[in-house]
């Protein structure tokens, strides 16, 4: 649990999210992140793919199968004096905008990568998505445990497709049946694997010094040796480690291990708590908010439907920018100018869903929502402002939806609305036809809409296929050439949910085209509220 003293010490607060491909090992390490934050007694029991543990406030059934619930939205436990808050970044079939936006709430991200595999597309998407506010990155070479691919090579890897430079900060000793440990650059020891370990957190043995003869009697001489010369080799090649340019998202730590064998993810932690951030402020349309400002202020990033099927309820996750959350408080909803007092916020400690008596800039709270929060939304202690930076992805999946009942028009196309308003989902109504046009970032999202619409709006709608590929919001500075611009890509223009100007393109290569077409107009795939 976390100590009382610290909970109001922001400095010792560090948000983080984690980026990987699916499969990478999030799950496990997530695991393991917990366990060192005794959180958990045992791992293995977060999302219960396989031990059936699923958390007691699974919303929808279809979510229930899936095993995705909302105490693993947020979790808040504490590390090496510090108060850790770790954001989920749904990954599979959950995949969604939310992942998206779930990362303009963190301050740093993990990225886990398959040191079997190597840098994989999910990843190179979310990497994409830090760059928006240029995140601090830390990096975690996974599976050492199996045959992986030259370390060398993965970290040329990294840098060449993901644009960062790599600075590692432990070093693999042999891999698959042969892995050894790992060498720590910067405190010159060797701590040694053992196999085995996995689900608890067990003493390791430590080499000092690179040239103890201890190494060569505890890995054999030859992984020694390779070990001293690859050394040699890295330091020379890669970079060292600096503060400044991992704040600029242009340096990542790279650490090494295997999160199934409970091997290096402490020394990542260690790397999270001493480099990652406390708490940094965000911008607003009118300057920006510092975390250490006294007046509590708060951006909605994420939206979670139905979780409570007797209540119905929507939880509005809200990340702390700045001051305190009390028990009780009244709170400014500055969209909708209005005093709202927030009695019953929950917090997420140690993975539990519970009612809490206060909360600091860094953490994330969820207000319950009837209705009336939308992604975005800023909450402040009575000044008007609205925070910038949480924005709408374009889609990458498309499809048309249409009712069973055709009487339902207005019903559908409302229920289409609050849900795009929300954040579930977009919806594109073309300039020239009357289709519905449903956009997502993750397949789920699709039958979560559909779900949704029939419980929340009694309408039964179907999918069928559309031929968009993408989708880019349009502006232009000069309004006669908009208007122009809309007269003439009348057919591949649609409005969204919010009535903003939007092209609709069959595909990537036409979208290109349209680029080159009209340089006077720009395409955005990313939207402000
Ligand atoms: P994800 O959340 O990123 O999708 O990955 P997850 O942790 O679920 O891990 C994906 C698979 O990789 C799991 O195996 C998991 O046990 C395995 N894994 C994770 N870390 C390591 C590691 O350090 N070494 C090895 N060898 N495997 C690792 P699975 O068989 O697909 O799932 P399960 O049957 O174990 O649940």
């Amino acid at each position: 649990m976390a100590e009382k003293n610290h909970l109001s010490d922001i400095s010792k607060r560090r948000t983080f999210a984690i980026i990987s491909h699916p499969d990478a090992g999030k799950t496990t390490i997530t695991e393991k992140v917990l366990l060192f934050g005794r959180a958990l007694q045992k791992a293995g029991t977060v999302k219960g793919k396989k031990s059936g543990q699923h958390a007691k406030s699974d919303w929808m059934e279809m979510e229930k199968e899936r095993g995705i619930s909302v105490t693993t939205s947020v979790m808040q436990f504490p590390y090496a004096d510090h108060l850790v808050n770790l954001l989920d970044t749904p990954g599979h079939e959950d995949f969604s905008e939310d992942t998206y936006r779930t990362l303009t709430a963190v301050d740093s991200c993990l990225m886990v990568i398959d040191a079997a595999k190597g840098v994989e597309a999910r990843t190179r998407k979310l990497m994409e998505v830090t760059r928006l506010r240029d995140t601090p990155i830390i990096t975690f070479m996974n599976k050492l445990d199996r045959d992986i691919r030259d370390p060398m090579e993965l970290l040329d890897e990294v840098e060449t497709e993901l644009n960062i430079a790599c600075a590692p900060i432990t070093w693999p000793i042999g891999s698959g049946k042969s892995f050894k440990g790992v060498y720590h650059l910067h405190r010159d020891e060797t701590i040694l694997y053992q196999s085995g370990q996995g689900h608890t957190i067990q003493p390791v043995r430590i080499i000092k010094g690179l040239d103890n003869p201890e190494l060569d009697g505890a890995v054999g001489s030859d992984l020694a040796q390779t070990l001293r010369d690859e050394l040699e080799l890295v330091v020379g090649a890669s970079n060292e480690f600096d503060q400044e340019l991992f704040m600029a998202g242009e340096i990542t730590p790279v650490f090494f291990g295997t999160a199934l064998g409970n091997f290096g993810v402490d020394h990542m932690l260690d790397g999270l708590v001493e480099w990652a951030p406390a708490p940094l402020g965000r911008e607003t349309e009118d300057g920006r908010i510092e975390a250490d400002a006294a007046a509590f202020s708060g951006f909605v990033f994420k939206i979670q439907a139905n979780m409570d099927p007797k209540h119905r309820d929507r939880i509005a996750f809200c990340r702390i920018v700045s001051g305190k959350y009390e028990k009780g408080m009244k709170m400014k909803h500055t969209r909708i100018g209005k005093d709202v007092r927030i009695a019953d916020a929950l917090t997420f400690l140690a993975g539990d869903r519970a009612l809490l008596e206060e909360a600091y800039a860094g953490d994330i709270i969820g207000l319950h929502n009837h209705g009336t929060i939308r992604i975005g939304d800023t909450f402040t202690a009575g000044e008007n402002f609205r925070f910038t930076g949480i924005p709408n992805f374009a889609p990458e999946l498309f499809k048309r939806i249409r009712l069973r009942d055709p009487l339902k028009q207005k019903q559908l196309l409302k229920g289409l609305i609050q849900l795009s308003e929300e954040g579930a989902v977009q919806v594109f109504r073309p300039l020239v036809n009357n289709d519905l046009i449903v956009g997502a970032v993750g397949v789920l999202q699709f039958d979560v809409v559909v779900a949704r619409l029939k419980s929340e709006y009694n309408v039964e709608a179907i999918y069928e296929h559309i031929s968009v590929n993408t989708a880019r919001w349009v502006y232009s500075e000069d309004p006669r050439k908009l208007d122009e611009f809309r007269r003439k890509a009348e057919h591949n223009l649609a409005l969204d949910g919010g009535d903003n100007l939007t092209y609709i393109a069959p595909t990537m290569v036409n979208l290109q085209l349209a680029r080159e077409r009209y340089p006077d107009i720009q395409f955005t795939h990313t939207r402000e509220h």
